[in-house]
């Protein structure tokens, strides 16, 4: 393999290796190093990929045990084989990261194994997994090492009993309890995979609401619906500790206001307080690359650090830690490298919740147009009134539409609804075109379809839905 390259991208999650095939595609000769032995980084290893495989084996136990009835299909002596769903899990990372690394032949990008430190912007020095060192010359570095769970201060993570979203994806048996702290994308996912599987699930929470930057109407309906699948909650609280007990976990916990204190037990706990930015061993401070005062990496709109041919992106930069943003990100940068103009709309990235119902979000949520003194106008439409919905016997949730008051431009959109991942993507397109919400309410819809709930909140936002 040769030494020298245009392009050494460091990490191959997805921001990482979607930038390495890009750069590829653009004429540039690019390494990809990455320390981890499969490709595809925390997104398909440890992350979005295993988290929606259980959560759609998950899904389907517990359709298969009490959801089919009212469909008049009766089954019995439906069991759990959980190595079975583990497996399946498994091989379905395995087969995607494989996918990667065929790509990356395709495509010519040199997959480089080690763990990679920046020598100067101009050479990345590589130590393999049996300690040997060798150096890559380079014309630019693209770091893109994304991020770790954050720890939680007095509650050691053992991946046992204690775990990160990593050990809850791979538990050996279903907790009897399970205490997830933090109720954000992680808490509340794999709180539902294990909570369909037959944990029961409490959830600590530090603030006085969930799925904290989401909407806070849709997090308010949401959390009653968890609520109504056995979640129970405990918001406005902080843990304070936690240790290991003969069999579980005792939980020190203390109300914010007011401080009462309880202590609860747990099978397993679960931290999912956040992830941070992951630079440690690069280098990045002797070559003074600048980080924001919580550790990410800051750039220009073109991606470049403070140090010239220096760049970054994903996980490990300011803004939502989400694969797409990471993707989007990586791509700009390389086109913008080889001289493509390019930007990120930061105001229509998506954001995902994927329970049953899902929650799926973009653009400015209400509290958010309040806070800039933005005038806008609200449109709802409710699940049940959605003959697809009602069809499926789904009918949890509504669609809201946000559209600025004297333009009618879609400013935000939030769903909570079966699919709602999905079917919020028209909004995302409409939003990147710079659309109204009567552009919305004009497009022909396919009936019956969970969409045409979209179609109604866009008319309400005029005040003119037609079945409701
Ligand atoms: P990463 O995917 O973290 O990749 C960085 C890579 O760099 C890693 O493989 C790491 O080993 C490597 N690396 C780090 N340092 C070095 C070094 N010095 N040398 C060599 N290699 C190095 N996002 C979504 O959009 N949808 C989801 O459904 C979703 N689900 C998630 C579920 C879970 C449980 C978790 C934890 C995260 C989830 N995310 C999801 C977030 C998503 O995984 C991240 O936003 C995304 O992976 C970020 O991509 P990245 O390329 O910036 O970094
Ligand atoms: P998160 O930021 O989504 O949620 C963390 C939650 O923990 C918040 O509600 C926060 O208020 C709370 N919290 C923080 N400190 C606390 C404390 N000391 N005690 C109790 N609660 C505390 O972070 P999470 O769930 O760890 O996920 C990390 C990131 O990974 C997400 O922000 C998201 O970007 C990404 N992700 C995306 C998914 C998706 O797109 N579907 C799925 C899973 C993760």
């Amino acid at each position: 393999m040769a030494d020298e390259f245009d392009l050494v991208v460091i990490g191959a999650g997805p921001g990482g290796y979607v930038a390495a095939i890009r750069a590829a595609q653009l004429g540039m000769s690019v390494a990809c190093v990455e320390k981890r032995a499969a490709l595809g980084g925390t997104c398909l290893n440890v992350g979005c990929i295993p988290s929606k495989a259980l959560l759609q084996s998950s899904e389907k136990y517990h359709e298969a045990k009490a959801g089919l009835g009212a469909h008049g299909v009766r089954l019995a002596g439906v069991e759990l084989d959980l190595p079975a769903m583990m497996a399946r899990k498994a091989k379905v990372v395995d087969d995607l990261t494989k996918g990667i690394a065929f790509l990356f032949k395709k495509n010519k990008v040199a997959w480089v194994p080690g763990r990679a430190r920046i020598a100067s912007p101009s050479e990345v020095e590589i130590t393999d997994a049996a300690g040997a060192k060798r150096a890559l010359k380079t014309k630019r570095i693209l770091i893109a090492t994304g991020s770790d769970s954050t720890p939680l201060p007095g509650v050691a993570i053992d991946e046992a009993r204690i775990v990160s979203s990593t050990g809850a994806l791979a538990l050996e048996a279903v907790p009897g309890h399970l205490v997830v702290v933090g109720a954000g994308y992680i808490g509340l996912e794999m709180g539902s995979v294990w909570a369909r599987l037959g944990a029961k699930v409490t959830v600590v929470e530090f603030l006085d609401r969930i799925v904290p930057g989401m909407d806070g109407e849709i997090a308010k309906h949401f959390q009653r619906v968890l609520q109504k699948q056995g979640f129970a909650f405990k918001l406005g609280t902080k843990v304070l500790g936690a240790k290991a007990a003969a069999k579980g976990v005792v939980l020190d916990l203390e109300q914010v206001a007011g401080g009462a204190r309880e202590a609860i037990e747990a099978d397993v706990v679960l931290v999912a307080i956040g992830r941070r930015p992951h630079t440690e061993g690069l280098g990045l401070e002797a070559l003074g690359v600048a980080l924001d005062g919580r550790g990410f990496i800051q750039t220009g709109e073109d991606f470049q650090t403070n140090v010239p041919g220096i760049y970054a992106i994903g996980d490990v930069r300011p803004g939502p830690m989400l694969a797409h943003k990471a993707e989007d990100e990586g791509v700009v940068a390389v086109e913008r490298m080889a001289g493509v103009r390019g930007h990120v709309n930061y105001d229509a990235i998506p954001g995902v919740v994927y329970t049953a119902p899902e929650v799926a979000s973009v653009g400015k949520t209400e509290e958010q147009l309040k806070g800039e003194k933005i005038e806008y106008r609200v449109g709802k439409f409710a699940f049940l009134a959605n003959s697809r919905a009602r069809a499926n016997g789904e009918t949890d949730g509504f669609v809201k539409i946000l559209a600025d008051a004297k333009t009618d431009r879609v400013l935000g959109v939030h769903i909570l609804g079966a699919d709602a991942g999905t079917v919020i993507h028209e909004c995302v397109v409409a939003m990147e075109f710079g659309g109204s919400a009567e552009d919305i309410a004009r497009t022909c819809h396919a009936h019956p379809t969970l969409n045409e709930a979209v179609k109604e909140a866009a008319l309400a936002v005029a005040g003119r839905p037609i079945h409701v």
